[in-house]
């Protein structure tokens, strides 16, 4: 729409108009190639951590889709005297998830020093979460007192925690392992949520 003139104002020249409307394209294009960075970096970045994990460990960061986290609060029933465990919470997407979205106690455990420092500073915005961030190695954590565990581990390192998590968690506990099952004698399975993989949901027997 023509603009209305001003008394004593003239109208803007053809060639004005023209290099203002080549200066809005520009500055469109121009954030549309800053957000093209942004992610392409972020992606660069996460593939970089998820390398440099796996050579720490026998698993390599990568985080649960927040779609399956939204179904799985949506099938456990969580109450305020729970407390879950995110072993190896990485920089705290399960942790911060669950912390927002259900009434229980949240304790992350991260033995990667950047990664945890990475969900400190984020904590550091959420204040007013029930949650707890540890900078340890699972195996140094006492976990006897676990309602529910959340794991995102590979098939060998389930197998080096199996033992601990036979002898420590209690009856009932609600075991949850993402994208890899967990073969134990002594835990049930009782549920299994389809995503982009598999979550399955199990409860120790005994
Ligand atoms: C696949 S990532 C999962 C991150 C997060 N829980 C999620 O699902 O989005 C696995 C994490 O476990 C951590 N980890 C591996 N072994 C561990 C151990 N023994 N103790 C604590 N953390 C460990 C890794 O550093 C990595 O950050």
């Amino acid at each position: 729409m023509p603009r209305r003139l001003m008394a004593g104002q003239r109208p803007l020249k053809p060639s004005i108009l023209v290099r203002s409307q080549a200066g809005h394209q520009f500055m469109f294009l121009t954030i549309i190639q800053l957000i093209f960075i942004i992610l392409f970096t972020r992606q660069i970045i996460v593939v970089l951590i998820a390398w440099w994990t796996g050579t720490q460990s026998d698993v390599p960061f990568q985080s649960t889709k927040k779609s399956v986290l939204k179904k799985l609060v949506k099938y456990l029933d969580i109450n305020s005297n729970q407390k879950i465990y995110d072993l190896g919470s990485g920089s705290g997407q399960v942790t911060f998830f669950l912390a927002k979205n259900s009434p229980a106690e949240i304790i992350g455990v991260e033995k990667n020093q950047p990664l945890y420092l990475i969900s400190k500073f984020k904590k550091m915005f959420h204040s007013q979460l029930k949650l707890k961030l540890i900078n340890q190695d699972l195996f140094n954590i006492n976990l006897s007192n676990a309602d529910i565990i959340y794991t995102y581990f590979s098939p060998r390192a389930y197998k080096k925690a199996l033992l601990k998590f036979e002898q420590e968690l209690k009856k009932n506990t609600i075991f949850i392992a993402w994208r890899y099952p967990f073969n134990s004698s002594k835990f049930k399975l009782v549920h299994q949520i389809k995503d982009r993989h598999i979550m399955y949901i199990y409860q120790k027997q005994r």
